[in-house]
């Protein structure tokens, strides 16, 4: 090989260039990758099922390619969470609540039986323990009825377990309107015709819905027969002429989950497990299981859920947004099963009618 001359200075010059050079293009590309990333959650490849009914004559079809409708409507969707809670849970698991996912709400309200001005909470002057539940959620809707119901045009109920991605439902109620007579969440298909919506999993309800519910107490149509009350709200609902909405993306993915990803995905159901059959829809789990539209999970633990919310708000593998998807291999679940070792059973209380 034959070494080029070349005096020092020469070198020097290049080398500055070069690193201005670098650093300057290396600016250009992160502030275009930041820009791009506000778009990223709309990008996946995936969308919202269009389901046509005479009453939904709101419904915007997010298949045409062009999102911007729903990214508009979706900014303009105004959801109040209110979040089932209790004095004990306050510092151990409500605060995770507080600082990650419900940042993404119009409006956090923390129900508790009693007041807690430093938090905040709300007292609902009810007792506590799993007797109460329901005593709790028609407390806590009156008192959003009487004080908020102009604020929101949708109330998400949610446990201090639960982890839901505010701007996926969002993209979901941008199909609906708050006047329609809809409630929506993970449909389970006994005890009540329609079926009712899973209570851990979370569920929404519209102002129509809202002011329906509140009605039905004050009419007498409704009443506390039991403590179970996702179950109870469901029946009342569905008194009151409230549908069951089907919350599934266009692959028929399920959108809300009332387990852990973990559950959902590796597949941790057992064979005999009651959960299977009280899904409304067909029973999914590996792959199938949940959208890439996902919008809640449940039994959420304090670290899951930092972990879930780095996973979700964080973590990009570069230049996804402009990339094809390979989908997952149908036997994922099987050989992560495999892997792990199937020998999980749900948690207790996903049992019979405890199932929430
Ligand atoms: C509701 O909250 C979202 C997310 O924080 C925000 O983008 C939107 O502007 C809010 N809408 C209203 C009407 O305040
Ligand atoms: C009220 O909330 C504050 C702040 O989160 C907490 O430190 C305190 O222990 C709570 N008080 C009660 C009585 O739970």
């Amino acid at each position: 090989m034959v070494a080029i001359p070349c005096p020092q200075i020469s070198w020097l010059i290049f080398v500055c260039g070069f690193s201005v050079g670098f650093l300057a293009t290396s600016y250009l590309f992160s502030s275009v990758l930041e820009n791009k990333g506000a778009q990223v959650h709309i990008m996946g490849l995936t969308t919202w099922k269009f389901r046509p009914s005479n009453t939904y004559t709101k419904q915007v079809s997010t298949d045409s390619g062009d999102h911007s409708v729903s990214e508009d409507l979706s900014r303009k969707v105004r959801v109040l969470c209110w979040i089932m809670t209790a004095p004990a849970n306050l510092q151990t698991k409500t605060i995770h609540v507080k600082h990650s996912w419900t940042r993404h709400c119009n409006i956090t309200l923390f129900m508790s039986s009693v007041t807690n001005e430093s938090f905040p909470t709300i007292g609902l002057g009810t007792k506590e323990g799993r007797d109460e539940l329901y005593w709790k959620t028609i407390r806590a809707f009156q008192y959003i009825h009487k004080h908020y119901f102009d604020k929101a045009d949708w109330f998400l109920k949610a446990d201090d377990d639960t982890y839901v991605i505010m701007e996926n439902l969002r993209l979901l109620l941008s199909n609906y309107t708050p006047d329609q007579p809809i409630y929506l969440g993970k449909r389970f298909k006994v005890f009540v015709n329609q079926g009712y919506m899973s209570g851990g999993a979370g569920y929404v309800l519209n102002k129509e819905s809202l002011k329906r519910f509140v009605e039905g107490f004050q009419t007498g149509v409704c009443t506390h027969l039991s403590s179970v009350e996702d179950l109870e709200l469901g029946k009342c609902l569905e008194k009151m002429g409230i549908a069951a909405g089907d919350t599934r993306d266009t692959e028929n993915r399920e959108t809300f989950h009332p387990f852990t990803p973990d559950f959902h995905i590796n597949g941790r159901f057992a064979q005999g497990d009651s959960y299977r059959h009280y899904c409304y829809y067909p029973f999914a789990e590996g792959p199938q299981c949940c959208s890439d539209l996902a919008i809640s999970y449940h039994y959420v633990s304090p670290e899951l859920m930092h972990m879930l919310e780095y996973f979700t708000y964080h973590l990009r593998p570069y230049g996804y947004q402009y990339r094809y998807q390979p989908p997952l291999p149908v036997n994922a679940h099987k050989l992560s099963a495999t892997r792990i070792g199937n020998n999980f059973t749900t948690p207790s209380s996903s049992i019979g009618s405890n199932l929430s």
